[in-house]
């Protein structure tokens, strides 16, 4: 293996080594990602702009020369195994379903699987999981990466950001959107990846935050969040019923110029789902023009408009995550808002970094106030997205 790996590589490495009794091919790693702005309008067909996390899933893997796969991670005591042969969606679940549904989403955007060899993998991760911040994302981007070298795929990036979409349609059964994969694999050191979710393209928006003085403080409310069943896909059918009614395939159709006529078209309860996505459209836009003119430093009003937005129109929000929205606020950070797919998870502070202390202490003491359980709270800089970290020897 090359020398300059990370704690986290050496671990995925010995941990491969132990399981399987031999060296790993090589080394691939992706990141979790916070998303600055854009909620939940991926699978609207709109823009987002999130950023790839200094936080990283690690997956140590070698080829087999049979069928077989074999799964092990940090996290888990069992090693699974399943034939390339079986490897349908009805087949996989708990954890191995992320990477083992990668290997059969690549089957369905071109990769032979008749063909291509076995393999066996180890995974390890500093990624909170249930935080919001795309441990899952991560773990099938660093997978869908390796897998491509090794078999040889050849697929670009936002192809392998549309197989772990799949795999987490699919397999894990989460209606998400394609948001989460494009920044662990698209995203770039101190910068954010402004997404068009229809056509796919995607641009590199320097962030600016250290010369502006300004950290990125995640605030995580360890409230958990399930996105396979209840409030996320009800969402997601809100905005699909509201396109329908308003006629056009999606809400990235409509634009605020709209508003008075969805308002009057839809029952109140859709027209404010459906106010969120369109206002929250603009906002993306809007914060990539005030990135570009006046640098991060000027975003804060969008970003507490998109929270008040998501709590009041989309109600996605919970009241732990408003308590360390509001906390933050007062306590100095100049803009904050929930982040990820709502219902928990975390909350983004965009804080001078002189005042990330006092941010940090007042919203340990609210919480405590409140009775609620102890947030997890840590900066987090924008970092490059999936790579391959070493070669090594079988
Ligand atoms: C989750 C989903 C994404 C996106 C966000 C909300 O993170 O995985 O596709 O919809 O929620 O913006």
């Amino acid at each position: 293996m090359t020398a300059a790996i990370s704690a986290l590589e050496r671990a995925a490495q010995a941990g491969f080594a132990s399981r399987f009794d031999h060296g790993a091919m090589g080394l691939w790693s992706a990141p979790g990602r916070v998303n600055l702005i854009g909620e939940h309008t991926d699978y609207n067909d709109g823009f987002v702009l999130p950023l790839a996390i200094d936080r990283r899933t690690v997956v140590a893997l070698a080829t087999r020369n049979d069928r077989i796969i074999r799964v092990a991670s940090s996290f888990a005591s069992e090693t699974v195994e399943v034939s390339l042969d079986e490897l349908v969606p009805e087949n996989l679940d708990g954890w191995s379903a992320y990477p083992l549904g990668v290997a059969w989403a690549l089957g369905q955007f071109g990769a032979d699987l008749s063909a291509v060899p076995g393999f066996e993998i180890y995974v390890d991760s500093n990624v909170p999981v249930g935080a919001g911040l795309s441990s899952s994302a991560a773990l099938e981007s660093a997978v869908a990466v390796a897998l491509n070298d090794v078999w040889g795929l050849k697929l670009d990036r936002l192809t392998l950001a549309r197989v772990g979409q799949l795999a987490e349609n699919r397999v894990v059964g989460a209606p998400t959107g394609i948001m989460d994969q494009s920044a662990s694999l698209l995203g770039r050191t101190d910068a954010v990846v402004f997404l068009d979710c229809r056509s796919l393209s995607a641009e590199v928006i320097p962030l600016g935050l250290n010369p502006a003085g300004l950290e990125l403080l995640i605030i995580d409310t360890r409230v958990s969040h399930s996105h396979a069943t209840g409030g996320y896909a009800a969402r997601r059918a809100s905005c699909e019923a509201g396109a329908h009614t308003m006629g056009v395939p999606a809400l990235r159709d409509l634009s605020v110029d709209d508003l008075p006529r969805a308002q009057a078209l839809l029952d109140d309860e859709t027209f404010r789902r459906v106010r969120h996505i369109v206002t929250e459209n603009q906002r993306v836009l809007d914060t990539v023009q005030t990135l570009r003119g006046s640098g991060c430093a000027a975003i804060g009003a969008l970003l507490d408009a998109s929270h008040r937005s998501m709590r009041d129109d989309f109600e996605i929000s919970a009241p732990e995550l408003d308590l360390a929205v509001v906390t933050a606020r007062a306590a100095g950070a100049i803009g904050a808002r929930m982040t990820g797919g709502g219902f928990g998870g975390a909350a983004i502070a965009l804080t001078p970094t002189e005042l990330v202390p006092a941010v940090q202490a007042a919203v340990l003491a609210a919480f405590a106030t409140h009775g609620f359980a102890t947030p997890d709270l840590f900066v987090v800089h924008a970092a490059d997205g999936a790579t391959h970290d070493a070669d090594g020897e079988h």
